[in-house]
């Protein structure tokens, strides 16, 4: 009798359940097909001029800004900022305007809007997407207080490259970790319904390609093999439109030979055909005249056809769709059907976000929003889980709070604007907490804590050597901050030399020289070559640009109050020569490798081929021991899957987490694989002594691949599965794959 009832309470559960997620999905189609006759009612209405308006964003700058958005010349406006100011331009779209239609503010919130957290390489760096999410949506509630809805993020472009500034802006060199992270900025951007005023859209960019500048030159051209890109650099994109990101912004650069602006290929072929996207596309900054420098647009009038017709549907900043488009339809060059199509796209996600209904910001909310502790708090946390620690010679670290006297050298020592890194939104350099400042607050009050810039960043100066040489002299340990300023990495910051810039070796150098131990704490927006430091001093802290709460995360790190437990996402070469290395490249048909030191192997004559540090590497205060490695079994039905296991253990004596790495290498195919590649991770925090079985499912579709017949197929036959805690180490088995 009591089974009896249990049975009918739960097929009452199941069924209230199922017709909840039924009649959600009913509500969720419900609203896109309003949103569909709504779009279609105002086209109807719409002039030729008023169509062409929609398309075109400008700078808050211009000074006719009010005028134009009097007039519905203007779709959207980007870099107005603050309720204030946007709920007074947004006033004049929805009252002076013919049609009412509200404006989409956008601007570059890139990792974090006012309370800014690590930039994304060292985001990336912590391997944990929802770290990621988590200052998205921080980011978003900030941006959206501010009166905005639109950030241009996340960038998910692949970078090889470290001379590319722009690899500071991304996920790093792998596919796999990119777009898991590609889909963790959207998620927490855009939120469950993207009409919460809380929510931003996200825009997924540059598309695509732009990673593989050549000469890592920014903007500089890229030829690649169309498998490459769909192997590697499109996969992110993929998983950022499969989150839901309703727009997309295509790149500066031409890829192969065609000007991403107005390249069908990747925007009406792939984006909106393949992958039947029905967001909007916005060109970079003015990237549409661009083509006239680029040479493939005689005017603007051409290249405004171009554009178009390759499926751009905003213009950013250029003004020439909103010249030219009226009469380029007029005259027939341009079906209108493609300038409706256009508009259309970009009044849906208007519609999606809400703006007709609720166009105004609640201005009682940014003083709510930004800076929130629980959003410092935050900042704070992931700051911590970015950091890698790439060397620890001898325990020096965790330091104790009980030494008496510390020396704490070099020009960001003290720094607070630097560590904000590039594009930092409405980051204020007040608002960061200097390494200084983070390590004064871990020690006691009669604790000695001495300071000497030694050099500055950039500069030939050695002037200040001897002083820093004497200050490190009366110090138990050193603590050195050295790096890149925060402006030598972004867009237009490629560097041609990789190692610490200026004077900053000499005054390591000069430091070790004392025999104090020293610990380098390296501020930097991408991998540089410390061969030096990695040589000659007992241990090294990556602290990337860590923002506003860095200087407490360095120190969080340095006295053990936290464990580190981030990753590089991105390979650490030797020196500039090696540049492109990455993890996951080909064998040839002579690959180096120990017996190689000879002649006639894919290395340098003068330098060995192997990284200083690999993609994926990083260290803990404990020590993980990896053993056990099982598979489910030997065999893989071509759309099946199998378990890979690995029981992990925490042999040292402090907690720590530990980011364990699934790479597969298939060993013979019909085009030739990566010597490896990343296909799954998992973070675990152990207690000491502790283990765990770590399970991952590999699915077959997980290893598919282009075939020369560029089909996108999982071969049979053998492969390696290997599991560790980075790309150069771990334990392997084999399997097959059935036909
Ligand atoms: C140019 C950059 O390439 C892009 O990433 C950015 O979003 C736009 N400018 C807008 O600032």
């Amino acid at each position: 009798m009591v089974r009896a009832r249990t049975r009918w309470a739960a097929a009452l559960i199941f069924f209230l359940l199922a017709s909840a997620a039924w009649s959600q999905a009913a509500t969720k189609q419900d609203k896109k097909s309003d949103i569909e006759s709504r779009v279609n009612e105002l086209l109807k209405r719409m002039t030729l001029e008023e169509k062409a308006g929609q398309l075109n964003q400008i700078l808050f700058d211009e000074s006719n800004v009010d005028a134009a958005i009097g007039q519905g010349s203007v779709g959207s406006v980007v870099n107005a900022t603050g309720a204030e100011q946007v709920n007074r331009l947004q006033h004049i779209a929805v009252d002076k305007s013919r049609l009412h239609i509200p404006i989409l503010f956008a601007y570059d919130v890139i990792h974090g809007y006012r309370t800014i957290f690590p930039v994304p390489l060292a985001l990336a760096a912590t391997w944990n997407p929802q770290a990621v999410e988590r200052m998205a949506r921080i980011s978003a509630k900030e941006a959206s207080a501010a009166g905005i809805r639109w950030t241009f993020s996340p960038m998910v472009d692949i970078a090889r490259d470290p001379r590319w500034g722009r690899i500071a802006e991304g996920s790093g060199e792998d596919t796999v970790l990119d777009s898991a992270m590609a889909a963790a900025y959207v998620r927490g951007y855009q939120g469950d319904d993207l009409s919460n005023p809380a929510s931003i859209a996200a825009c997924v960019k540059h598309f695509a390609g732009y990673g593989a500048a050549e000469g890592g030159r920014d903007y500089n051209s890229v030829d690649m093999s169309e498998r490459q890109l769909r192997t590697v650099y499109l996969p992110p994109f993929k998983a950022a439109l499969d989150a839901g990101a309703v727009t997309v912004m295509s790149s500066f650069n031409t890829l192969n030979g065609i000007p991403n602006t107005a390249n069908p290929f990747t925007l009406r072929h792939v984006l909106k055909g393949e992958w039947n996207f029905h967001g909007f596309v916005v060109s970079d900054w003015r990237s549409i005249i661009e083509l006239i420098s680029h040479g493939v647009a005689s005017d603007e009038q051409q290249a405004s056809q171009e554009a178009i017709t390759a499926g751009v549907d905003m213009d950013m900043i250029g003004g020439v769709y909103y010249k030219y488009l009226p009469d380029l339809v007029r005259t027939g060059v341009v079906p209108e059907s493609v300038l409706d199509d256009a508009v259309r796209r970009i009044l849906r996600i208007k519609f999606e976000l809400g703006l007709f209904d609720h166009p105004y910001t609640d201005p009682r909310l940014e003083q709510r929003e930004l800076l929130a502790p629980a959003h410092v708090e935050a900042a704070r946390q992931v700051a911590q889980e970015s950091m890698v620690l790439l060397k620890n010679d001898g325990a020096l670290l965790p330091l104790s709070k009980t030494t008496k006297t510390i020396a704490l050298i070099g020009p960001l020592a003290d720094d607070q604007a630097d560590l904000l890194g590039n594009w930092f939104g409405k980051g204020e350099a007040k608002d960061v907490v200097s390494i200084m400042e983070g390590i004064r607050a871990k020690l006691p009050a009669d604790a000695r804590l001495l300071h000497s810039r030694g050099v500055d960043v950039v500069g030939t100066s050695v002037e200040g050597i001897p002083d820093a040489v004497a200050t490190a002299k009366q110090a138990d340990v050193v603590v050195m901050v050295l790096g890149e300023k925060g402006a030598m990495s972004g867009e237009a910051a490629s560097r041609a030399h990789l190692g610490l810039p200026g004077k900053q070796e000499e005054l390591l150098q000069a430091i070790v020289a004392t025999g104090k131990p020293v610990v380098l704490v390296l501020i930097n927006g991408r991998p540089l070559t410390i061969q030096w430091a990695a040589d000659h001093v007992p241990a090294i802290l990556e602290a990337w640009l860590p923002g506003i709460q860095g200087g407490n995360a360095v120190a969080d790190l340095l006295f053990g109050d936290a464990d580190p437990s981030g990753k590089l996402p991105v390979t650490f070469p030797r020196t500039v020569g090696q540049v492109p290395l990455y993890y996951n490249h080909l064998n040839t048909g002579r690959p180096p490798g120990p017996k190689a030191d000879k002649k006639y192997f894919s290395g340098y004559i003068d330098e060995t081929y192997t990284p200083l540090f690999p993609f994926g590497y990083g260290l803990s205060y404990t020590s993980f021991q990896y053993s056990g490695l099982k598979l489910s079994g030997d065999q893989m039905e071509n759309s099946g899957k199998i378990e890979v296991s690995v029981d992990v253990k925490n042999v040292g004596t402090r907690a720590g987490t530990e980011i364990v790495q699934l790479y597969v290498h298939d060993l013979v195919a019909p085009v030739a694989q990566p010597v490896e590649e990343l296909k799954d991770f998992q973070r675990v925090k152990l207690a000491p002594g502790a283990a765990k079985t770590v399970t991952f499912t590999l699915h077959a579709s997980q290893l598919a691949i282009w075939d020369r017949d560029m089909k996108f197929v999982t071969e049979p036959g053998k492969y390696t599965v290997t599991i560790g805690p980075n790309s150069a180490e771990g334990d392997t088995a084999t399997f097959s794959v059935n036909r």
